[in-house]
């Protein structure tokens, strides 16, 4: 109970049947073999919860929101820096900027305080600002933009934010729950939570970014479950957008360091 991978759908039909909540291999899908081998369909309650109304109002009214191939309503859910957290209904493809400003009172700061933002729960690459300044809210703008619509767990960071640290606490969270049975995952995992919390301070040569990167891509689609993929993908989303800032807290902590063997030496 209360474990983040007991949600992953193999892994909680597992936990039904009183077992270990660890994610079966696919295939075979749960559509063939599922809870106690019957065919089972595992259905998140966001759609369960909007499938009266479709049903009540016709597949066309519901196909009428959104743009060709993202259509629908969604609950999305804002966290973060911004005036009012909140989760709230809309229309798919509802550009970024207008839902924070129009249900979550904007950014804290404003729109030019903004650093990045998480658009689809914490297992998608970040964006920043520039691409979040005129990107849709669906499945196909947000993979053109190098993340994804995910959970539509909308997490925005200003400028005020740490975001070397953010995703050092996100390395943190998936090296606690991924359940161990991947060595990609379980081994991985742990490596990059200890190389992102040296990358908070600095500790790490230059070198490291790119084999945190190459790690990170021998994670990605190596494992039985999406976690491997949740893990990477923040990490990779940091260094697409942020190596500069990763490359400038290495220099000042070596320059700190040289300066304090000066000082001994000096003494
Ligand atoms: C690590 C992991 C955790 C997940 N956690 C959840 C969850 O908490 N809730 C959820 O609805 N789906 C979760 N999923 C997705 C489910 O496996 C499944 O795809 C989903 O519930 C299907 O419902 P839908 O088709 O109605 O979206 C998770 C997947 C992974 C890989
Ligand atoms: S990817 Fe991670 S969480 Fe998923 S099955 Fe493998 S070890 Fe478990």
């Amino acid at each position: 109970m209360g474990a983040y991978i007991c949600g992953e759908e193999t892994a909680l039909i597992e936990s039904i049947e009183g077992k270990q909540g660890k994610p079966r291999l696919k295939p075979p899908f749960p559509a063939d073999i599922g809870l106690f081998g019957c065919p089972t369909t595992v259905t998140n309650v966001e759609t369960v919860a909007v499938a009266p109304t479709i049903c009540r109002r016709g597949g066309e009214w519901f196909a009428g929101f959104g743009r060709e191939r993202n259509r629908g309503t969604k609950l999305f859910c804002i966290s973060g820096q911004v005036n009012h957290p909140c989760t709230v209904e809309e229309e798919m493809s509802v550009p970024l900027k207008e839902l924070i400003e129009r249900h979550c009172g904007g950014v804290i700061g404003g729109w030019d305080n903004l650093l990045a933002i998480i658009p689809g729960g914490s297992s998608v690459p970040l964006m920043p600002k520039h691409v979040c300044d005129d990107v849709l809210m669906d499945f196909d703008a947000l993979v053109a933009a190098q993340s994804g619509l995910g959970t539509a767990a909308v997490i925005v960071m200003n400028k005020q934010t740490d975001i070397v640290k953010c995703i050092a606490r996100l390395s943190l969270f998936y090296k606690h729950e991924s359940c161990g049975q991947c060595t990609p995952c379980r081994e991985g995992c742990n490596w990059l939570n200890k190389m992102m919390w040296r990358f908070v301070d600095g500790k790490a040569q230059k070198k490291e970014i790119d084999m945190i990167w190459e790690l990170s891509k021998q994670i990605e689609g190596h494992t039985i479950c999406a976690l491997g993929d949740a893990a990477a993908w923040p990490v990779q989303g940091l260094i697409r957008h942020f190596r500069p800032e990763l490359e400038a807290r290495m220099e000042q902590f070596h320059k700190q360091v040289l300066e304090e063997k000066s000082i001994k030496a000096s003494a």
